[in-house]
């Protein structure tokens, strides 16, 4: 990649996941980025190299660009240096489902009156922020700060690539110089470009969330009817994701769907449309969906232990998904809570996310390996798709588990191998596996 010379020098607002992946991408893009956090211990840390979260990648990118990057409490240094204000602050879910938009406000409330500069908004905002925030600034006699929206569609675990190489870059703006500036950052990644309103771009950023969210909890009722009627949901993807217009990604069944963004972002979405006087159906049931999924391996358990007072449930990942150390609203938070009321012993390993984990998960007993999360089991939960749980040495699994279940909540592992080791094997929505024909050749 290029690093030109006259790249300018922006501000990131907020050093959580995405400003600090959407700092260290700019940096590596070759602009010089005043990152401005109002936790003097974190910019203190990054100052000297300590990178908050677990992310591939980035610890690597800070690193090389830490010329690049410079870390401050104080918001008048990148107000100094920067005429592009990125916020990316946290914008959490209220009781009311509402999105918190205090830290955002907190922001904007900050701001100096000024002509030359602009508030780029990667938060995920509700549609009519970016109204609200230019109608602030006018009441305030800063009509002359501009404001763009431009959401982020980083996936955790992938942020780092997901940055450089996006499907595409959406930017909303009032086509004035903050828009020409953004479309300008972004032009070396020769992404394709959506330059709209600023509306439009916040709605493009909830609905593809909401969207992809919907998909999961369709392929999940579609697992749910398959374990009814015989069919393999992981057969029944396939046959429909090489339809070009459905296509093959977010198809994977499973115990849900969690992160910091898709449970957010659809209640949001489904509270903004009520708020509007929309009753947004289809994104209740997609949220009701999801909710009953996480708890469908207690059936499955159920199924095959009898009751579950006093067994000992191990479970295989904690992480809402791969690659991340990030618990928030992860299937395994609900599962440990059920299972323990229940009367289950929970036992669990994770390769990242431990830290995080018992911030949030109370009476679970901590492994350091899978192989000790086995040793005494009477069923094994695959909760979330590392891939070292998928070279396990399941005949030694076998030999040290007390019972032989293996719920395999995100269809991960190899069936007949799991089956092979003499374990009962189970996953979402593939009831056909248990009298499966043999492999037929073409
Ligand atoms: C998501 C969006 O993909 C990203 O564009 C946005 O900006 C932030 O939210 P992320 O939360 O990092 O990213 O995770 P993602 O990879 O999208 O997965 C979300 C959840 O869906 C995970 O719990 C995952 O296990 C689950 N999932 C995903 C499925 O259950 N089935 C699938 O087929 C795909």
């Amino acid at each position: 990649m290029s690093h030109p010379t006259n790249r300018e020098p922006i501000g990131v607002i907020g050093t959580g996941y995405v400003g600090l992946v959407t700092a260290a991408g700019f940096a590596e893009l070759g602009n010089d980025v005043w990152c401005i956090d109002i936790d003097e211990a974190k910019i203190e840390g990054l100052k000297q190299g300590r990178i908050p979260i677990w992310e591939p990648g980035l610890a690597e990118l800070v690193e090389r660009h830490r010329g690049r990057l410079h870390f401050s409490t104080d918001l008048a240094d990148a107000l100094e240096h920067a005429r592009l204000l990125f916020v990316a602050v946290g914008t959490p879910p209220t009781y009311s489902g509402d999105a918190d938009l205090s830290a955002v406000h907190s922001v904007v409330a900050a701001m100096p009156a000024s002509d030359r500069h602009a508030l780029v908004m990667k938060s995920t905002v509700p549609v009519g922020t970016g109204a609200t925030i230019k109608r602030v600034f006018e009441e305030q006699g800063k009509a002359g700060f501009r404001y763009v929206s431009c959401p982020e569609f980083l996936k955790e675990g992938s942020a780092v690539k997901d940055f450089l190489q996006p499907d595409r870059v959406v930017i909303g703006d009032d086509g004035d110089w903050a828009g020409d500036a953004v479309v300008d950052l972004y032009a070396p990644l020769e992404a394709p470009l959506v330059r709209t309103d600023i509306k439009s771009a916040e709605m493009v950023k909830l609905a593809s969330n909401a969207f992809l969210a919907t998909k999961i909890s369709f392929i999940n009722e579609i697992a749910n009817v398959c374990e009814e009627t015989g069919a393999d949901v992981v057969e029944v993807a396939r046959g429909m994701g090489l339809d070009d217009r459905i296509g093959p990604k977010f198809l994977q069944a499973g115990i849900g769907f969690g992160g910091s963004c898709f449970p957010k972002d659809v209640t949001a979405l489904k509270q903004l449309a009520g708020n509007s006087g929309y009753h947004f159906q289809l994104l209740n049931s997609v949220i009701e969906v999801n909710e009953l999924q996480k708890r469908r391996v207690m059936a499955k358990l159920e199924k095959n232990l009898g009751s579950l007072v006093g067994k000992e449930i191990g479970l295989l990942g904690l992480a809402f998904k791969p690659n991340t150390d990030d618990m928030r609203e992860a299937s395994s938070l609900v599962l440990s809570a059920r299972l323990q009321a229940a009367g289950a012993r929970v036992r669990a390993y994770d390769p990242v996310a431990e830290d995080e984990a018992r911030k949030l998960i109370g009476g679970v007993e901590f492994k350091t390996s899978a192989a000790e999360v086995a040793d005494g089991a009477d069923a094994l939960v695959l909760v979330t798709e590392w891939p070292e749980f998928a070279e396990l040495d399941f005949s030694a699994v076998a030999a040290s588990m007390r019972g032989n279940t293996v719920i395999d909540g995100r269809n991960f592992l190899d069936a007949e191998k799991v089956r092979d080791a003499g374990l009962a094997y189970e996953g979402i929505g593939r009831p056909a596996l248990k009298d499966r024909e043999p492999a037929r050749t073409a």
